[in-house]
């Protein structure tokens, strides 16, 4: 039975006491999940995180790295330095990467490639814009981001986690509907059978404004193993609710 994974996203949120007061009500609330829980947390904070997650069910995990293993690449953080630190996951290709950074399908496939070369489960993002899918291009936008990665990552693609997030849904408390969620992660397994016979294995996330009062209905649906949050995986009330419902 695969379990479900429920990431949180900080974005460049926190502060050094701000985390210890997020972590300390998430560890005393997390009891024993069934599903996967992990928290993406700006480089930084990493050591703080690692330290006072050990030997709890809660991962951690990165929001972004460098395609390179190393080198003069200045302010770019390495795989392997992630590794370091004892990173489990890291987000590739965020919307907000490919909007404000200008990263290209190719980039974040690399970059993907470069995660699981260190021993890192990569969070792959996909997903349209409003424009994209009022004119009726969701399909071929998140199919198109989603190639890159099997064309890069093929032999090991089943190593990997892709997060569906209509960027239309983010930040915006305008959810997509349980249906059409499961729509377009029906669509990006089927695309994933077409590259491994592992694929029911491959965790596909939702993210996208999922908060503690719709995360049941979507986590309920076939294709929808979990979630990728962003603004409630900064209340740990919401959050360990969001858990809960993973179950
Ligand atoms: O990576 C998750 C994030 O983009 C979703 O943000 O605030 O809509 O849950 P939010």
């Amino acid at each position: 039975m695969k379990k479900k994974l429920i990431a949180g996203n900080w974005k460049m949120n926190g502060g050094l006491a701000a985390n210890e007061a997020l972590l300390q009500a998430l560890l005393a609330g997390v009891g024993t999940p069934a599903c996967g829980v992990a928290v993406c947390v700006p480089a930084p904070y990493l050591a703080q995180v690692q330290a006072l997650c050990a030997a709890s069910p809660i991962e951690l995990g990165a929001q972004d790295l460098s395609m390179h293993a190393q080198g003069a690449y200045t302010g770019e953080v390495s795989a392997a330095m992630l590794r370091d630190f004892g990173v489990r996951y890291c987000l590739a290709g965020h919307s907000e990467r490919r909007q404000y950074h200008g990263e290209t399908d190719g980039l974040v496939a690399d970059k993907a490639k470069a995660a699981l070369a260190a021993g890192i489960t990569p969070i792959v993002c996909v997903g349209e814009t409003l424009a994209e899918r009022e004119a009726g291009q969701t399909e071929e936008v998140v199919k198109r981001q989603l190639a890159a990665v099997i064309h890069a990552n093929g032999h090991c693609i089943s190593e990997i986690v892709v997060a569906y997030e209509p960027v239309w849904a983010i930040g915006t408390g305008r959810t997509a509907t349980p249906e059409q969620a499961q729509q377009v992660h029906a669509l990006l397994r089927a695309q994933l059978k077409l590259a491994s016979t592992q694929a029911d294995r491959i965790q596909i996330l939702y993210g996208g404004s999922m908060n503690a009062a719709n995360a049941a209905q979507l986590l309920a649906q076939p294709d929808i193993d979990g979630g990728l949050i962003g603004g409630a995986s900064l209340k740990a009330p919401d959050f360990l609710t969001i858990i809960a419902a993973a179950q």
